[in-house]
C-alpha cells in the first residue's frame, strides 16, 4: 500500500487521515462512513448532538473502543493505518504521538495516586531509561506549561485537593508531557464553569501554537468549538453532514441541521428576550 504522502505531494503534511470510518455495536451503527483530515498545527472541531458518534469516532482513532465494537475503514496517522497495527505497536502511539483528554477530569485521574506520580508514570511508560530526577523535571515542566500554580510544592498532592479547572490542567499536562503531535480533546470544558472554560480554551490555543500541535476538538457546543477550531465538521447520527472553515460554516451553513445548531447557540446578536431555538 502506498502512503498518501508518496502518492500525492499536496497531502504530504496530512497528519491524520480518517477514511470511511464505520463503527457498529451489534446492530447499532454508531459511526457511518466518516472521513476527515488533520494537518500539523491545525484544529478540527467535531460538533453534533448527544449520541451522534463523536466520542466513538475519537476512541476508534486510539483503538480504545469496547470489545463488542466492530470497526471498518482506515485511520492513517503519518500514512500508517492504526486500525491494522498490532496492539503492542499501538501502545507506542497512545499517549506518545497521540494523546487524549476527556470531559470529566476527576474520573480520568487516579484518586489514590499523587498528581506528580501520575504524570511521571505517563513519562516512564514511554521513556523507561530516564532517571528519577529527569522524570521529575519533565513533569514539573509540563505542569509549568499548563500554568498550574506552585507546581513543585503541589507535586505530591492528590486529585481531590485541586479544583475542577486545575484538574483539567493536570490532565492536559499529562497529555502533553510526551510532546504528542496530535491531541484529541473530547468535551474538555463541558464540566467546567464558563470562566474556567475560557481559561482552558486559551491554554489549548497557546499549546497548539507553541508546539504546532494538531487537535481534534470535540464538543456539542458550536459556540465553544468556534473559539478554537480552524475547521468544523458537523456530525449527526454517525455521519458528517458538512465540513468547512469555521467562520465560513457560521456565515453560510449548508445543512438545515447546522442552521438549527447555530440557532440553538446564543451569540452577541441573540435577542435575549426570546427563547433560544431547541433541537428537534
Ligand atoms: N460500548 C457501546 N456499546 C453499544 N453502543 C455504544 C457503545 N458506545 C457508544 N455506543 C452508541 O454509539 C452512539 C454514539 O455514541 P457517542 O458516545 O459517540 O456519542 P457522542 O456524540 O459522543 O455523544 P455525547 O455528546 O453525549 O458525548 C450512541 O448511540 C451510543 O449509544
Ligand atoms: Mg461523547
Amino acid at each position: 500500500m502506498i502512503p498518501p504522502s508518496e502518492s500525492d505531494p499536496a497531502a504530504a503534511n496530512v497528519l491524520l487521515d480518517v477514511q470511511n470510518l464505520s463503527v457498529s455495536f451489534g446492530s447499532t451503527v454508531a459511526v457511518d462512513g466518516v472521513s476527515f483530515q488533520l494537518r500539523a498545527g491545525e484544529t478540527l472541531g467535531l460538533v453534533g448532538e448527544s449520541g451522534s458518534g463523536k466520542s466513538v469516532t475519537s476512541f476508534s482513532i486510539l483503538r480504545l473502543l469496547a470489545a463488542n465494537a466492530s470497526t471498518s475503514g482506515r485511520v492513517l496517522f503519518r500514512g500508517i493505518d492504526l486500525l491494522t497495527l498490532p496492539e503492542r505497536e499501538m501502545r507506542g502511539y497512545r499517549g506518545r504521538q497521540i494523546a487524549m483528554i476527556f470531559q470529566e477530569p476527576m474520573t480520568a485521574l487516579n484518586p489514590v495516586m499523587s498528581v506528580g506520580e501520575q504524570i511521571a508514570e505517563a513519562v516512564r511508560v514511554h521513556h523507561p531509561r530516564l532517571s528519577r530526577s529527569e522524570v521529575r523535571e519533565r513533569v514539573l515542566a509540563a505542569l509549568d506549561e499548563v500554568a498550574l500554580p506552585d507546581a513543585s510544592r503541589r507535586y505530591s498532592d492528590y486529585p481531590h485537593q485541586f479544583s475542577g479547572g486545575q484538574r483539567q490542567r493536570i490532565l492536559i499536562a499529562m497529555a502533553v508531557v510526551n510532546q504528542p503531535a496530535l491531541l484529541i480533546a473530547d468535551e474538555p470544558t463541558t464540566a467546567l464553569d464558563v470562566t474556567v472554560q475560557a481559561q482552558i480554551l486559551k491554554l489549548l490555543r497557546r499549546l497548539r501554537e507553541q508546539h504546532n500541535l494538531a487537535m481534534l476538538f470535540i464538543s456539542h457546543d458550536l459556540a465553544v468549538t468556534a473559539q478554537v477550531a480552524d475547521r468544523t465538521a458537523v456530525m449527526q447520527r454517525g455521519r458528517i453532514l458538512e465540513e468547512n472553515a469555521t467562520a465560513e460554516l457560521f456565515r453560510n451553513p449548508q445543512h438545515a441541521y447546522t442552521q438549527r445548531l447555530l440557532r440553538a447557540a446564543p451569540t452577541m446578536q441573540t435577542d435575549r428576550n426570546r427563547p433560544l431555538a431547541t433541537l428537534a
